[in-house]
């Protein structure tokens, strides 16, 4: 490093501060001036510094006004295959899956400390924490009963409004009687699954999928029937066709169509449009669980598979977790032909959730302050995306692959050839790092290859010395 010239050294660390999001894109450099005076250099150096830094791709010089900061090139790894369509998938009752998942979690809740890269939720600092605040005492100073009145069942009327007008704008169109208030998504797709299904009945899932979905699949007492899905359009219509074709039993679909978790992928229009037309065709309920829509990147609207429902025959489970505030555990349902039912297992269940949490929601979704929220989430997830995958490029072994998702946290990356991702689970726990092995998001050996990371907070020295770690840890597996 010392034998490295100073324009080089003063470059690394300005390209550090920008992926610790430090200086931010759009960020205006100090002037060659200022740079001159505060590194007590000479012109040449730092005229060198900036150059070396613009050629990287990190600055853009304007003429006039100076060096700007720009949004950091990402080095691409090639992307990751296509999954193969085997002729006819194998039903899976999930015994035992459920031991392999607590395994891993065990594994990792015995190492507290770590930075955890293995979770799907972003850090609190990343959410508006100062703002639900504020709205959660004046909102207790207006109405001191919200915390000690019955709540009303199905959710208040003001959660249920403001998110049944926001689905609006995503093409669903919904009453708010069509709304039913969840702790989370999860919670949502246990319900859903225990309306459509009695213990020993096969469900149709994506393969990969979240490892809490195989959970509730093994407590529920359900049959898995695991659909492959592709890393860039979700999962295959044709292989779900030959499913369905082999096994007259499937009662339901899981699918998580916008930014499937691990995949991280969002399943075309056309495509989904076909979904919802097969499972109307062949009598399968699908059941949507779609927690992390609103972090697809820019402002597109990707829609959810409810707004092609024309029957009735999807159940639509979003959740606030990922996007709003996870502390809060709000979600929501609409739970199309089984309404009644799922009201009746909600009620049975858990009776009424908290309302001082809806109402604060109601109040924040119903104002500009979401949007602007999401807006700047998804700007600061992008970022952390892109740092993340530019050092895994750097410093994991050749034959690495991933597929860069189109928003959210999530990254699948598939290991060289030998690699197995438990191990690597298994040797990052003392470093520090906790990772999430693909063997849990499926009931075969097919992702023992696969890890998932997550990019939560700013990138930072902690996850460049993480990366650097877990690359060298990967390369000596590899071998
Ligand atoms: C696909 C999927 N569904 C549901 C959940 C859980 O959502 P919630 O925290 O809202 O219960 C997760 C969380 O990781 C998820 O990835």
């Amino acid at each position: 490093m010392s034998g490295e010239p100073l324009y080089e050294r003063l470059a690394e660390h300005y390209r550090r501060v920008i992926v610790a999001g430090t200086l931010a894109p759009g960020d205006r450099m100090p002037s060659v001036r200022a740079f001159m005076s505060r590194h007590q250099v000479s012109l040449s150096t730092a005229l060198q510094t900036f150059r070396h830094l613009e050629d990287a791709g990190w600055l853009l010089a304007k003429p006039r006004s100076g060096y700007f900061v720009r949004r950091p090139p990402v080095a691409r790894l090639a992307t990751v295959h296509e999954p193969e369509i085997a002729s006819r998938p194998n039903e899976a009752q999930y015994v035992g899956l459920h031991e392999r998942i607590s395994r891993v979690l065990e594994r990792a809740h015995a190492y507290p400390d770590v930075l955890n890269l293995g979770g799907a939720t972003a850090a609190a600092a990343l959410y508006p924490t100062t703002r639900l605040q504020t709205l959660g005492v004046r909102l207790l100073r207006h109405r001191p009963t919200l915390l000690t009145e019955v709540g009303t069942e199905g959710g208040s009327p003001e959660f249920r409004q403001a998110v049944a007008r926001r689905a609006l704008s995503s093409g669903v169109t919904l009453s708010i009687d069509d709304v039913m208030v969840t702790s989370g998504g999860v919670d949502a797709v246990n319900l859903a699954l225990r309306a459509v299904a009695q213990p020993g009945d096969t469900i149709a899932i994506e393969s990969p999928a979240f490892f809490g979905l195989l959970q509730i699949l093994e407590s529920l007492g359900l049959r898995a029937l695991e659909i492959p899905a592709s890393p860039t359009t979700g999962l295959s219509l044709e292989a779900l066709d030959i499913a369905l074709d082999a096994y007259d039993n499937v009662k339901a679909l899981v699918v998580v169509p916008n930014l499937q978790n691990p995949l991280g992928c969002i399943m075309p229009d056309d495509r989904k449009a076909e979904l919802v037309a097969m499972c109307a065709r062949r009598g399968v309920a699908i059941i949507e669980d779609d927690p992390y829509r609103e972090l697809i990147a820019g402002d597109v609207c990707a829609r959810p598979l409810k707004a092609w429902d024309r029957d009735g025959g999807v159940i639509y489970c979003p959740s606030l977790n990922k996007v709003l505030a996870p502390g809060m555990r709000l979600g929501w349902m609409s739970a199309g032909r089984w309404h009644a039912r799922v009201r009746m297992l909600k009620f049975a269940q858990s009776r009424l959730n908290e309302s001082l949490p809806q109402v604060i929601a109601a109040e924040f979704i119903g104002s500009g302050a979401f949007d602007r929220h999401l807006h700047q989430l998804r700007e600061r997830l992008a970022i952390q995306r892109d740092a993340m995958s530019d050092a895994i490029a750097r410093y994991f072994p050749s034959g690495t692959r991933l597929s860069p998702p189109p928003g959210g946290m999530l990254l699948w990356i598939a290991l060289p050839d030998g690699c197995d991702a438990e191990k690597l689970f298994e040797a990052a726990l003392p470093h520090g790092i906790r990772i999430a092995p693909g063997s849990i998001f499926s009931n075969s050996s097919r992702f023992s290859g696969f890890i998932r990371l997550s990019c939560p907070k700013p990138y930072d020295q902690e996850m460049e010395h993480a990366l650097r770690q877990l690359g060298q840890l990967a390369s000596g597996l590899a071998i």
